[in-house]
């Protein structure tokens, strides 16, 4: 049996985009459980969806029974130009970042600190995990990553004491380094969260090389955007929020295009400030608290 506990989120903001249009050809780039695309499927339009996950794959094969035209590409998204899509531009690309309720609660990712697991990590295939990083990053190397993708003060401290733990015995569970944690007497500033959180973020970010894979798919995307479709991110920390909205920023479209600029497109930003989930829809689900949406509309 498939494992599909996740519930998509924000689908009123992101269906309202495209409201009483049929049969436009959609690019899911996360496609995760599914949720999303079967609501664009539902309302008539064609999916081409994207994700690096085994369990997407069997159930966007599931999904196919009911909907011949979900075409999915086990892929890393940063790869869309590689990908062998039928279809050369899209009416609608959508990223819902991060990872879904199914990975969390998988033991073989191990991305829960509730659930004991081996410190892994990484859902997205690769060659570096939690327990590379912990156990064999250098003392500087640690730091960076507490620092930048954590945001944790203290990641010096931090980074020292793991490396003098680790000389005593290797760190292999979430609940070994949650100990490890605990015992570092690091000032985590998390008052409303889980102390691990930060440090967990941080090691996830860094295992699957999130950030960059955002980047390097955004350099791209232009390419694959229709005159007047949209560009609708959904990110989860505001490190991700922060590229998007640089990236929008930066290519804003101008009122005057400019003939020394050689680019011939750009965006209308419809988000100046990130659109979050509604009272009503985090009551529901807790996970949609920190979504913030951005959205542009391609413009050449
Ligand atoms: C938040 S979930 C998406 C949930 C989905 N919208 C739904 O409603 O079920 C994020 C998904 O994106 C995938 N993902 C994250 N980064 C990726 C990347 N760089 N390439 C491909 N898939 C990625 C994860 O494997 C995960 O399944």
């Amino acid at each position: 049996m498939i494992n599909n506990q996740h519930i998509p989120i924000m689908t009123n903001e992101i269906l309202s985009l495209i409201n009483g249009l049929k049969n436009l050809s959609i690019l899911d780039c996360t496609f995760g459980g599914g949720g999303h695309s079967k609501k664009f499927l539902e309302n008539g339009h064609n999916v081409f969806a994207i994700d690096q996950d085994k369990n997407s794959l069997k159930i966007a094969k599931k999904l196919k029974n009911d909907y011949p035209n979900i075409f999915f590409y086990k892929s890393n998204f940063k790869n869309i130009d590689l990908l062998d899509l039928n279809i050369k531009k899209f009416d609608l690309i959508f990223l819902d970042l991060g990872f879904s309720s199914n990975q969390l609660e998988s033991e073989e990712y191990g991305l829960s600190f509730k659930i004991n697991s081996n410190l892994n990590m990484n859902y997205l295939g690769g060659g570096l995990n939690a327990y590379k990083i912990i156990n064999y990053y250098d003392k500087d190397a640690l730091q960076r990553v507490f620092k930048l993708y954590g945001e944790i003060h203290q990641a010096e401290k931090l980074a020292n004491y793991i490396v003098n733990q680790r000389s005593l015995k290797k760190i292999s569970t979430n609940f070994e380094l949650i100990e490890v944690l605990r015992d570092s007497e690091v000032n985590f500033r998390s008052k409303k969260i889980h102390f691990a959180t930060q440090a967990f973020q941080a090691l996830r970010i860094e295992a699957n090389n999130e950030l960059e894979n955002l980047l390097i798919f955004l350099e791209k995307v232009h390419d694959f955007l229709k005159f007047n479709s949209h560009l609708a991110i959904i990110s989860f920390h505001s490190l991700e929020d922060r590229i998007v909205k640089n990236y929008f920023r930066e290519n804003k479209i101008k009122k005057n295009k400019n003939l020394t600029d050689n680019k011939n497109w750009g965006f209308e930003i419809l988000t100046k400030k990130p659109m979050v989930a509604s009272q009503f829809e985090v009551l529901n689900n807790n996970r949609a608290r920190s979504a913030k949406l951005r959205i542009g509309k391609f413009i050449n």
